[in-house]
């Protein structure tokens, strides 16, 4: 017998040794928003937004989208424990960015991994947040289950003027201008008419209408495809005209 063929025979007659895991915790939205480690990669990924020329996607971004994606899991009459996963996967959806723009639905996801096993976040738990992340930008993604359709709506309506983080109005360019003429955005789910509805008011001194479709279109043909997935249609109300 060989000198290695003899170690192995000797390893293989070991006992094997248990892996004991640590029990799952219960893990809540409060805690990953206090999480040191979330906050320094949250405000990570909004420095690279930034310095990239892009809008704001920090803890204000993060903090909108999981405020309108529990009002939608609510409204859709989601489990309480749902909801709630569902608004830390919509509170970590763009920690990606701290890596790259780029494919930052998976980076993210990958992160966010490893963050809430970290945590204690049971699998189970943990693998629903990880598709919702990975699915929500329009280029590599699609509404793959309730959770991430209310979170590609509430991200997709996200579009304000106090997202613009360029200081110099003379270089804004298309994204900065229309994010800067939306004054006021809101979400809304009409359970009478099966509907959800996003009205947005443009100030068209900074943008038109026109120029918000040609950034936004492929983003609202999401959000209609995420509120059939919820078993709603999706509206879309811009200064008072009412496109469906
Ligand atoms: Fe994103
Ligand atoms: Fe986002």
């Amino acid at each position: 017998m060989l000198e290695g063929e003899r170690s192995t025979e000797l390893i293989s007659k070991q006992p094997m040794e248990e892996i004991t895991l640590a029990p799952p915790r219960i893990v809540t939205l409060k805690e990953v928003r206090a999480n040191p480690k979330i906050r320094k990669l949250v405000d990570g990924a909004n420095e690279v937004m930034k310095a990239m020329g892009y809008t704001e996607h920090g803890h204000r971004h993060a903090g909108i989208v999981s405020s309108i994606t529990r009002y939608i899991m609510e409204q859709v009459g989601s489990a309480p424990r749902e909801v709630e996963l569902a608004q830390i996967a919509a509170y970590l959806h763009d920690i990606g960015n701290v890596v790259n723009r780029l494919h930052h639905p998976m980076s993210g996801a990958n992160l966010a991994f490893t963050l809430l096993n970290e945590m204690g976040l049971d699998a189970a738990e943990l693998a629903p947040i990880l598709g919702a992340i990975g699915n929500h930008e329009e280029l590599t993604g699609s509404p793959i289950s309730q959770m991430c359709a209310a979170l590609i709506i509430a991200d997709k309506s996200d579009v304000h003027f106090s997202r613009v983080q360029n200081p110099v109005m003379d270089t804004f360019d298309i994204h900065d201008r229309v994010n800067y003429a939306v004054q006021k955005s809101r979400v809304e789910v009409k359970e009478a008419d099966r509907q959800i509805e996003l009205t947005l008011d443009i100030d068209t001194k900074h943008a038109t209408v026109m120029e918000y479709f040609e950034i936004f279109l492929s983003r609202m043909v999401m959000c209609r495809r995420s509120a059939e997935v919820l078993g709603y249609r999706f509206g879309l109300n811009v200064n008072g005209t009412y496109l469906e």
